[in-house]
C-alpha cells in the first residue's frame, strides 16, 4: 500500500543514530545537538577515530555519550539497537540503499544523504521496503531548503511565472580540491566505472517540487549525452597510473520530458574550472527566474532583469516560513547558508509532530534513478529511456 503522505505516531524525543562520520557526518551530529526534540544516541563509522572525534563534539555540547559502532558491519548493529527512532546516513553513496532497507526492516525511520541509491533496482528496493514496513525514508536533499528555491516554489504556486514550460538545474562544482579528501576514494571510483549524471538530485529535487511532481505532472523519459573524459582521464592516470581509464565524461547533460510536455535540463560538471552553480533557471509563460550567478527575474514583455530593489521586494514577499527555523541558531552552524539546519529542523519537527515528511521515499527514488537511467541513455547513443513511475 502507498506511503504517499505517510504519517506515523508523534515522537516526543527523536533518538538518532549516525552512520558515516567523514566530512559530512560530524557536521550533522553537531547540528542535531542544537535541535529541541532530538538526541544523538548512536555513532558509527567503519574506523574508530572518526567515531571518537564525533563523540568529542557531543561532549563539547554537554550531551551524553552515544553508543558507538565500528567495523565493516557496525552499521547493522546500530540499525538493530533498541531505543532508536531515526538512522541518519552520511556514508558513501554505494551503501545508502542497503543501509536504508536494513534500517526500515529493523523498524527504524531513515534519512539518507544524496543520492539515496545508485541503481534503479535499489530505488525500487527502498520504495517496496517503505511500503511494506510503513517506515519513513527521506533523502537529505538540502538544496530544496535554499531560500531562493523556496521563494520560487511559493511564487510558482501563486502563478507568478504562469505555466512553467522549462526548467534547468544541475551540479556544477569544481571538485578537484576534494578528491583526496573522500576516505577510501569511493567518490572517484564511482566515476572511474560509471558514465552518466552520477549526482543528479541537487539539481532535480527543487525542480520536481517546483513542477509539483507527482501531483500535477510526472517525469516521462530522458536523453543524456556526455563530453569526453578529458580532465577526468588526466586525473585518473595521475592517481592510478596511465593504464587506468575514466568512464565519466567531464560534463553530462540530461534532458527530461514530463508527461504534460514540460522539459528539464540537468547538468553534471565537476572536473573543470568553473564557478559553483546549481543553475536553477525557470522559464514560464509569464516570467523567468535564475539563481546564478546572481538571482534575477524577468516578467511580461521585459528583456532586462527586474531592478535589484524590486527583485528583493519580490523575494521578501514570498519569503518561505521555513526560513524562520534559522532563528533557532542554525545560520552559524554550516557552510551551506543554513539550508542543512532547516532540513534537519524540518525532519525532526515532522517526526515530532507526526506529520508527513517534506520529501518521501518516492521522491528519493525518482530523483536518484537518474544516475542509472542517464548512463543507460548514454551507453545506447543518447537514446530515450523511460523514467519509472515510482509513485505508481
Ligand atoms: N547534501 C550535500 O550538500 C552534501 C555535501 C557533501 C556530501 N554529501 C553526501 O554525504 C555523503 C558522505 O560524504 P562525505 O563527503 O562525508 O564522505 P566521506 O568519505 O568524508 O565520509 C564517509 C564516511 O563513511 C565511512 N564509512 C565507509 N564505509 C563505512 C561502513 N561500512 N560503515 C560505516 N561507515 C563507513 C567512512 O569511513 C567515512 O568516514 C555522500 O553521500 C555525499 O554525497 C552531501
Amino acid at each position: 500500500m502507498s506511503v504517499l503522505g505517510l504519517r506515523r505516531e508523534p515522537i516526543e524525543n527523536v533518538r538518532v543514530g549516525f552512520i558515516g562520520l567523514g566530512m559530512r557526518g560530524p557536521k550533522a551530529v553537531e547540528r542535531f545537538t542544537h535541535l529541541e526534540h532530538a538526541t544523538v544516541v548512536a555513532l558509527c563509522d567503519k574506523y574508530p577515530e572518526p567515531v571518537a572525534k564525533t563523540q568529542e563534539i557531543l561532549s563539547s555540547h554537554g550531551c551524553s555519550p552515544a553508543a558507538t559502532f565500528t567495523g565493516d558491519n557496525g552499521w547493522k548493529r546500530l540499525c538493530e539497537m533498541d531505543g532508536l527512532d531515526l538512522v541518519y546516513v552520511t556514508a558513501p553513496w554505494q551503501m545508502h540503499a542497503q543501509i536504508g532497507i536494513y534500517a526500515m526492516e529493523c523498524g527504524k525511520n531513515v534519512a539518507l544523504e544524496v543520492p539515496a541509491a545508485t541503481t534503479v533496482e535499489e530505488c525500487w528496493g527502498l520504495v517496496e521496503t517503505a511500503e511494506r514496513t510503513r517506515m519513513h525514508c527521506m533523502m537529505l536533499e538540502n538544496s530544496c531548503y535554499d531560500d531562493f528555491e523556496l521563494s520560487c516554489l511559493l511564487m510558482a504556486r501563486d502563478g507568478v511565472f504562469g505555466e512553467i514550460v522549462h526548467a534547468e538545474g544541475g551540479y556544477c562544482h569544481n571538485l578537484s580540491a576534494y578528491w583526496d579528501k573522500y576516505r577510501d576514494d569511493w567518490s572517484m571510483r564511482f566515476s572511474v566505472e560509471h558514465r552518466g549524471d552520477v549526482y543528479p538530485t541537487h539539481g532535480l529535487g527543487p525542480l520536481c517540487q517546483l513542477l509539483d511532481i507527482p501531483r500535477k505532472d510526472k517525469l516521462s523519459y530522458l536523453v543524456s549525452m556526455d563530453s569526453g573524459a578529458f580532465a577526468g582521464s588526466a586525473v585518473a592516470s595521475s592517481r592510478y597510473g596511465s593504464s587506468r581509464t575514466f568512464a565519466n565524461g567531464d560534463i553530462t547533460s540530461t534532458l527530461i520530458r514530463t508527461v504534460s510536455g514540460r522539459s528539464i535540463l540537468l547538468q553534471h560538471s565537476v572536473m573543470t574550472p568553473q564557478p559553483y552553480s546549481r543553475l536553477y533557471r525557470i522559464y514560464g509563460t509569464k516570467g523567468y527566474a535564475n539563481k546564478y550567478p546572481v538571482p534575477g527575474f524577468v516578467f511580461g514583455e521585459g528583456k532586462e532583469f527586474l531592478p535589484e530593489a524590486q527583485a528583493s521586494a519580490l523575494l521578501e514577499k514570498y519569503r518561505h516560513p521555513f526560513q524562520d527555523c534559522l532563528q533557532h541558531a542554525g545560520m552559524a552552524l554550516d557552510g551551506h547558508d543554513g539550508i542543512d539546519f532547516i532540513m534537519d529542523y524540518r525532519l525532526v519537527e515532522c517526526l515530532h509532530k507526526g506529520l508527513p515528511l517534506d520529501m518521501d521515499v518516492y521522491d528519493a527514488a525518482t530523483w536518484s534513478s537518474i544516475i542509472e537511467l542517464s548512463e543507460r541513455s548514454i551507453q545506447g547513443g543518447s537514446v530515450p529511456i523511460p523514467i519509472p513511475d515510482f509513485y505508481r
